[in-house]
């Protein structure tokens, strides 16, 4: 047992008891984590792993976080796989939202019209539940037509949103969608299906889904990329990790590929592989 104080965030108890979590649990979540998704959690985020992680140890009635973490560092075989799995889609952040930074859009249209008549290949390797893949193909549309000859390849480490993305259905009230794009791109659900829409077939043909962490040390990814969408996900990573990724992302990408970053996410020490092009949009050196 540990001899620091444990805590217990008053808001994560549940009905069926509540897990003594201390700094040595936080600490060792914490290494697991960075060992496996790349993943810096600060100490403010403590409440927030208690919150995710003691939902997975009751559902396997686990009586201790202690107990959780050396049975999933002790498991071996496919099971200890898919646990492994689970305690990395437990402590993701998926937020996402379509045409979320929508400036990055209109530069995206202008460059597959520059590129018109090439086969293009892009890849969304932050792709949550989906809005920002099939938000780049309905620029793709909009900008090319249906019978554009361009593959989104689509990537999370997160195997349950990956699981919403390819369903690509929503809240018919999703963030982020004008009048005119629920018109033209998705199906309205009726009956028991009304308060939905789901993407229409013609953007999924675009778009397909693949587990992918970044941190995999073998990249396969097929023919190099003519544009990255890489956002809002290397803010979680340090800036050794964030080099490490830029690295082997600049192996992947043709010369001149486009690369866009989230918002606050800022490449300038990696100028030297690339250069800044616009807000938070890199190219190829
Ligand atoms: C905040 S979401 C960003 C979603 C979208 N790119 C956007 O900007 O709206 C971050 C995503 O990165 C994924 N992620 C975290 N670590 C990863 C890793 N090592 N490899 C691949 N994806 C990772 C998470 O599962 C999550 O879906």
């Amino acid at each position: 047992m540990s001899a620091l104080p444990s805590i217990v965030p008053a808001d994560s108890q549940g009905p069926e008891g509540e897990f003594s979590f201390g700094p040595a649990d936080f600490e060792r979540v914490r290494k697991l984590i960075h060992q496996r998704a790349g993943i810096s959690l600060h100490a403010g985020k403590q409440a927030m792993v208690y919150s995710r992680l003691s939902r997975r140890l009751r559902e396997l009635g686990h009586g201790s976080f202690g107990q959780y973490l050396q049975a999933l560092e002790g498991a071996s075989g496919a099971a200890a796989n898919a646990e492994w799995q689970e305690f990395v889609n437990c402590l993701t952040t998926n937020l996402t939202s379509f045409f979320r930074e929508d400036h990055h859009f209109g530069l995206l249209a202008n460059e597959l019209t520059a590129r018109r008549g090439q086969n293009l290949r892009i890849w969304c390797n932050a792709a949550s539940t989906g809005e920002e893949p099939y938000s780049l193909a309905m620029t793709v549309v909009e900008a090319l037509g249906a019978n554009a000859s361009v593959t989104i390849f689509c990537s999370d480490i997160d195997t349950k949103v990956l699981a919403t993305a390819e369903q690509g259905i929503y809240a018919a009230d999703a963030r982020g969608l004008s009048p005119e794009r629920l018109r033209q791109h998705f199906l309205r659900g009726t009956a028991s299906n009304a308060g939905f829409i789901r993407i229409k077939p013609e953007l999924q043909r675009l778009v397909e889904f693949h587990t992918f962490n970044l941190m995999n040390d073998r990249w396969s990814l097929g023919e190099p990329f003519d544009i990255v969408f890489c956002r809002n996900v290397m803010i979680y990573f340090d800036a050794p990790t964030q080099r490490r990724v830029l690295e082997r992302m600049h192996r992947a990408m043709k010369p001149r590929a486009l690369l866009f970053a989230g918002h606050s996410e800022n490449f300038s020490d990696s100028r030297d592989i690339f250069r800044l092009r616009g807000k938070t949009v890199y190219e190829r050196v």
